[in-house]
């Protein structure tokens, strides 16, 4: 199967140039957008519990798009496409190339690895990915655990998320999936990353760890640790209830996570939402 699409930009792409080729100097902050839980599908009008998922995509990437600072790059954490569709995956390619920026995809629980290599090309990082943004230093995990909707990393991607912040001391953002420390809410908390205790220990060690950033709980999550942040995202699509036994849908509307990176090693971050998204989740359709 060929893609004849261009391949994704690299984050050098994003960085602002003189009109005499000359790079500006480098700014104070560099802004990242986490984007997550997509679940899109092969058709376009297809329906998460309710929510046309293409469309509400949409409709957060435009607002992601539309901040006076423009982004440095994108980051997907995952659930990118529900159906496992070549046409899901080469609709989401072509929507990501249109913004210009840089992109870096990580695989969820729903995704198909194959078919994110095939239509994503380079942007589809690796199982332990280390990229740069200005200052900063982005890793990318991939804790999917084949056959199970629960998170695993393993010893092999844990020694080398060990080694990769031995190596590089700058300030790091790291990107998973699945949640690495409970999230109070227990059928979700069924599903996070087996061995996340195991990715903390090792975040404890190296100082220059500044956030962990997952999705797959479609729904914010804030935390502190030692000297970094615990992060989670909502979707773009369904929400899900904090604090709920059982599964539930939230009703507050789609979102993605603003990151700024500044170059003394501060970051700064919060959710953005849709200000109100006509389409509500319908628990109903839970079946
Ligand atoms: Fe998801």
């Amino acid at each position: 199967m060929s893609v004849s699409v261009s391949p994704p930009r690299t984050p050098t792409d994003a960085l602002p140039r003189e009109e005499t080729g000359q790079r500006k100097e480098a700014p104070e902050c560099v802004r990242l957008v986490q984007l997550t839980d997509l679940h899109l599908f092969a058709r376009p009008d297809a329906r998460l519990l309710g929510v046309m998922t293409r469309h509400s995509f949409e409709a957060v990437l435009k607002l992601a798009l539309s901040q006076s600072v423009p982004a440095g790059a994108l980051v997907l954490t995952g659930d990118l496409v529900h159906d496992e569709s070549a046409e899901g995956y080469r609709s989401l390619r072509q929507a990501l190339d249109s913004t210009g920026l840089a992109y870096y995809c990580i695989p969820g629980n729903h995704d198909s690895p194959p078919m994110m290599e095939t239509w994503l090309g380079a942007a589809a990082v690796g199982a332990v990915a280390t990229r740069r943004l200005g200052a900063w230093g982005l890793v990318f995990l991939d804790s999917t655990h084949p056959g199970r909707d629960s998170g695993r990393l393993g010893d092999a991607r844990l020694a080398a998320l060990d080694r990769a912040l031995s190596v590089d001391r700058s300030p790091t953002a790291i990107f998973l999936h699945q949640h690495p420390v409970p999230v109070e809410s227990a059928w979700m908390d069924t599903m996070a990353v087996e061995d996340g205790e195991a990715l903390l220990a090792i975040c404890d060690r190296h100082p220059q760890v500044k956030a962990v950033v997952c999705g797959h709980i479609h729904q914010e999550l804030e935390r502190q640790r030692g000297g970094y942040r615990i992060l989670g995202t909502p979707s773009t699509c369904v929400q899900f209830t904090p604090g709920s036994v059982d599964f539930a849908i939230d009703e507050r509307p789609p979102g993605y996570r603003e990151i700024r990176l500044f170059t003394d090693g501060r970051l700064q971050s919060e959710v953005v939402r849709l200000a109100d998204y006509a389409e509500q989740a319908n628990q109903a359709e839970a079946g």
